[in-house]
């Protein structure tokens, strides 16, 4: 199936090895920034901006495309605009990955990097992206769009709500219930207690920096 990358930087060509080592036809990109038009990514042309996406089928043949992008609102945006043009847009996870049983994974947008372990009872909406080498540990629940960065530690029966970032080796202990809408935990925080919707915590216990303004 020919599939299209949106997102021509440096962890889309993470994800172009990726999905070719798992024999995926990604036959081009997509990337909004002019920059890269008329370019290659490891040989594999950009096509173009997402202006021309609902052409891709008609002019290369294009039925998948996945969008590996961190910013969860910028990757869910193309991800449902991908869908309403009728395109699917396959998971991808990683060969390495532990999935526990009982593990309730949605079939579109959904990508999960090498090593990461998901034990029972996890329930993982679409358009969730987990890097590698991360625990999400039983009966928690990550809404679309979030992103859980590398090394994380995703604690029992929390909830990320739609669009929360969880950065670099950060935990969320058990006992935890919710990670808001949009908020955003930094690298290496340990949360330790409810984050509010938009809120950007770091720090050992986590704290409120600030709130992002919407
Ligand atoms: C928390 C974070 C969002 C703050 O970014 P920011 O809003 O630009 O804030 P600043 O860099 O201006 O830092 C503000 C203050 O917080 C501190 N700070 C920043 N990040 C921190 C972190 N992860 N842990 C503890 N303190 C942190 C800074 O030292 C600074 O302190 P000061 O005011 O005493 O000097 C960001 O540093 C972060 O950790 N992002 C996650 C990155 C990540 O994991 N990406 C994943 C890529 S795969």
């Amino acid at each position: 199936m020919k599939s299209v990358i949106i997102g021509a930087g440096t962890y889309s060509e993470v994800y172009l090895a990726f999905l070719q080592e798992a024999g995926v036809n990604i036959a081009g990109f997509l990337d909004d920034d002019e920059k890269y038009s008329g370019k290659d990514v490891q040989g594999v042309p950009v096509w173009g901006t997402t202006a021309i996406l609902p052409q891709l089928k008609d002019l290369y043949g294009v039925e998948a495309v996945y969008c590996p992008i961190g910013s969860n609102k910028t990757r869910v945006h193309f991800l449902e605009m991908a869908r309403d043009f009728g395109y699917k847009t396959p998971n991808f996870i990683h060969h390495t990955v532990i999935i526990a049983p009982h593990v309730t994974i949605a079939d579109e947008g959904v990508y999960i990097l090498q090593a990461t372990q998901v034990m029972p009872f996890v329930t993982i909406e679409k358009d969730v992206m987990i890097s590698a080498g991360s625990n999400i540990i039983h009966h928690c629940h990550l809404s679309q769009g979030t992103f859980i960065s590398n090394g994380v530690n995703f604690g029992a029966f929390a909830k990320a709500e739609k669009f929360a970032y969880i950065g670099m080796g950060a935990t969320v202990m058990t006992g935890v219930k919710v990670i808001g809408e949009d908020a955003l935990i930094g690298a290496g925080a340990v949360v330790v207690k409810d984050v509010p919707a938009s809120a950007i915590m770091a720090g050992v216990p986590a704290k409120v920096l600030k709130f992002k303004e919407n």
